[in-house]
């Protein structure tokens, strides 16, 4: 699937996925370029704005959410499941999370440990590809590549949001639950 595509999706519904901010297009392109997902699941999913995008670019597959402050979904997004509750939760993830799917996308919490702890929590829950988006700073990024690494994963590969190229735009700064997240922020792809 082209770039284009997956570009015109997200800005489409507004999710900072796109060209309004991170660009990611050019990392999902990698991925879909040859390979379409029959089920997602996405972590942090706000007004479901990503999770329209979905819908759009894939309409026969299975589409879920996870969300800890669910909100009403915009329009575009109604009728896909949100599960409500914190990814971090082992017990609240092994109850709603009982199929696997192809693609999982943690665009929740965006802490390095928070990220490692939900990824842990889904390990056994997908199938192809695993996306961690909004890992913050190159120092972070490192850190998750060693963690992956040493749990045996070796086809893993990071873009940068261009957004937040720190020489070009620092506005990408943003701040989560008191811990400031620095750009630049990279989308790491886990593929198995
Ligand atoms: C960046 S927004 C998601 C944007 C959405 N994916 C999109 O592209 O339109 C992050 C969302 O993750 C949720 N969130 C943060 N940490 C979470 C966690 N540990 N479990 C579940 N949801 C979480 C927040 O409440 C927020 O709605």
């Amino acid at each position: 699937m082209d770039k284009q595509i997956i570009a015109s999706a997200f800005s489409e519904f507004g999710t900072d996925k796109g060209p309004r901010r991170h660009n990611y297009q050019q990392a999902y392109s990698s991925i879909f370029s040859t390979w379409s997902p029959q089920s997602i699941l996405e972590v942090g999913v706000l007004e479901g704005a990503s999770l329209a995008a979905w819908k759009k670019l894939f309409p026969d597959a299975m589409i879920h959410g996870i969300e800890h402050r669910p909100k009403p979904l915009i329009e575009a997004a109604t009728g896909i499941p949100v599960f409500e509750g914190n990814s971090t939760d082992k017990t609240f993830i092994d109850t709603v999370v009982t199929t696997q799917y192809d693609m999982i996308v943690d665009d929740g919490d965006h802490r390095p440990d928070v990220m490692w702890k939900t990824f842990l929590n889904l390990e056994d829950k997908w199938t192809k590809h695993y996306v961690f988006e909004d890992v913050c700073v190159e120092e972070n990024e490192k850190i998750l590549r060693r963690r992956l690494r040493g749990r045996g994963y070796t086809n893993v590969h990071a873009w940068t949001s261009s957004f937040n190229d720190p020489k070009t735009n620092l506005r990408g700064t943003v701040q989560v639950k008191g811990e400031m997240l620095y750009p630049p922020f990279y989308i790491v792809i886990v593929t198995r």
